[in-house]
Order: structure tokens, then sequence, then C-alpha cells
């Protein structure tokens, strides 16, 4: 698919980061949007910035609560999409929302290990399963799938447990590669795509703990951390070596918060420059869309060296290389 116009585009998790972006960008290309999202602030804010950016008429862009997660939240979404979009048929899926967290069986839930797989993972498969009849009846479909480079690299570093959204990422590329073949035989004038970014400048930090605390919805107390989440993140800051005697709860709060910031503001890439690569890769019906520069160089460090990719030093060893902060 090569160009956007007039064409309608279905993205999950559109209220912050790259799904927001990817929405302000196919806007400008003059392609509808539908979007859902758990949170309604966050996709009225994404709706108001679209429009500010002068809106081609008679355009539609409709959002739609839903977590991905719930087959039949998935189901009258979609539903929601044919009516107020007036169509049975729909052009681009991006199965974009996703969460961090629960990464350990051991100091972690079963409840946040399960919220954290059953979004990113099932979030994919249920946004594929009910949007399909839809890109079946379209001229040409374009399904992306956003993956991350933790769906090749099961790790965020030796020193943090990351099971849960390394087995979902791995099942979104699994997922899509397999799709290829499936859709050749079966739909041949649907492609698809799966997305791996790097680091990208996203409040993705923040937002999981929000959603693993269900303070997304209703805002409440959203920036200061339950006792259990000052517990866990206590955890975490051990293991990474800081000493736990400086570690009071008010030091965890500022700690923590401090990590989201510098992960949203200090990234090697922003989400509009991500969600340009994603749809230029989308243009060229590229199956395959690394981004960010630490994206490829990490894809050729694993292929290159696997059996050393789990092993202590090679994460420190990377983000030398990459610039990536440690700790
Ligand atoms: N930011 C990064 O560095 C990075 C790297 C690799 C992969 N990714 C992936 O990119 C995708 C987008 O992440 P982002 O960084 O833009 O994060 P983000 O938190 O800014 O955006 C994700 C959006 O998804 C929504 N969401 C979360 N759970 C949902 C659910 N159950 N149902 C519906 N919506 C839900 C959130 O409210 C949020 O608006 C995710 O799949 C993420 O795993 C991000």
């Amino acid at each position: 698919m090569k160009d956007f116009a007039g064409r309608i585009a279905v993205i999950t998790g559109g209220g912050t980061g790259m799904g927001r972006e990817l929405a302000r960008q196919l806007v400008a290309e003059g392609c509808n949007i539908a979007m859902c999202d758990v949170s309604r602030a966050a996709m009225d804010e994404t709706r108001r910035l679209c429009e500010a950016d002068k809106l081609p008429q008679g355009l539609r862009i409709t959002t739609h609560l839903a977590d991905v997660s719930d087959e039949e939240q998935m189901l009258r979404f979609r539903d929601e999409v044919a009516e107020q979009q007036q169509t049975d048929r729909i052009h681009l899926l991006f199965n974009n929302a996703g969460i961090g967290g629960g990464g350990s069986l051991f100091t972690n839930t079963r409840a946040q290990w399960e919220r954290t797989f059953n979004i990113c993972w099932g979030g994919v498969y249920f946004g594929t399963r009910a949007f399909m009849p839809m890109l079946e009846k379209a001229d040409a479909g374009h399904i992306v799938n956003t993956s991350s480079v933790n769906g090749f690299w099961a790790s965020l570093g030796p020193t943090v447990p990351h099971t849960a959204y390394s087995a979902a990422k791995f099942a979104v590329k699994g997922f899509t590669e397999a799709l290829i073949t499936d859709l050749r035989l079966n739909a041949p004038h649907i492609k698809c795509s799966v997305v791996m970014p790097g680091h990208i400048g996203t409040s993705i930090a923040a937002n999981s703990r929000k959603i693993q605390s269900d303070t997304i919805q209703s805002g409440a107390g959203q920036d200061t951390l339950s006792p259990d989440e000052i517990a866990q993140a206590r955890t975490r800051f051990i293991a990474a070596g800081v000493e736990p005697s400086v570690l009071t709860d008010e030091a965890v709060q500022a700690m923590v918060a401090e990590r989201e910031r510098s992960f949203r503001e200090e990234a090697p890439m922003t989400a509009a420059a991500a969600a340009k690569v994603i749809l230029d890769g989308v243009k060229a019906e590229r199956w395959r869309i690394l981004v960010g520069h630490d994206a490829e160089r990490l894809d050729a460090w694993v292929r290159n060296t696997p059996e050393e990719a789990y092993e202590p030093d090679f994460h420190a060893r990377f983000a030398t290389e990459i610039g990536w902060k440690l700790g």
C-alpha cells in the first residue's frame, strides 16, 4: 500500500506514544482513524492533536474504549468501528498496544505476569481475529504487529527478570512471520509486518505501572506508588546493585519517577520518528521493520554471537557501543 489517503486504519493503544504518532501521521496523509485504548483522556488528547494538524475534509477519527486483552471488548470495538466509520472494511490494522512489567516468576504476582502477556500477545491475536473479516473485504490490507527487540533478545540486561514481555513479543514475531504464508495462500491482498523497536522515548514505563495498578482509567493516585509497588521497585533496585540502606520509601518513589522521565526524555529516538519508520516500512511492503539504530545493531549482535546474548557482560558491552544508559 503506497498511499494511505482515503483508507481506514485501526490502531490499538492510540492514546499515547507510537500509537498516537501513527494516528497523527496517518491523518496528515488523509487516512481515517479508529483507535482504541484503556484511557479515554489519552485518546481525547490524540484526537485533539490530530484535529489541530488541519484535518482533510470529511475525514473520520473515532475513539473507542477497549481493553485489547479481552476478546469481547475487541469484538465490540470492531462493531463500533463498522458503525461509526460507516464501513464493512478496513485497510490497515496496527496492533500496537502493549505494556511491560510482571517479569519475574518469583517476585511478581501471577496476575501481573498474565496482564503483561495477555495485553502484548492477546492484543495482537484478538485484534487480528476480530478485524480479519473487515480486512478481507478491502481491496488491499496490511496488518502491522508491534513486537520489540525483546522479540528476538529476551532481556533487559542481567539484573532485570523479563519473562512475560519477552514471551509475548517472541509470540508476536513468530505469529506474524507465519502469517506471511497463511495470507499469501488464503488472502494474498493482505500483507503483514512485524515491528521491532529499540528504545523509543514514550511514557510506556509510567503507563505500564499505572495499568498494572489499575489506576490508568481513574487517574487516582497515579503518581504515588502503593506499598506493594514500592516493595517490588526496591527489590529491582537492590538487584541492580543499589545499597539497600538508602532505599527509603521516598527515595524509591523518586528513583522510579526519574527512571520514567529519563526513559521518555533521554531516548535515542522519538515516537514521531519511530512512527515514520513504521509507515515507510508499510509503504515499502517490508515484513520486518526494525526501528532505531539500536534495534538494527542489536539484531546483528544477537545473530553474530547468539551463545553470548544472555551472558552478564553482553548488555554492558552493547550498551557502551550504542550509548544506552545503564542501571
Ligand atoms: N517505547 C519503547 O521503547 C518500545 C520498544 C519496543 C517495543 N515497544 C512497543 O511499542 C508499542 C507501543 O508502546 P509505546 O512505547 O508507544 O507505549 P505507550 O505506553 O506510550 O503507548 C501504549 C498505549 O497502549 C495503551 N494500552 C495499554 N494497555 C492497553 C490495553 N489493554 N488495551 C488498550 N490499550 C492499551 C496505553 O494506554 C497507551 O496509550 C507497545 O507494544 C510496546 O511494547 C515500545
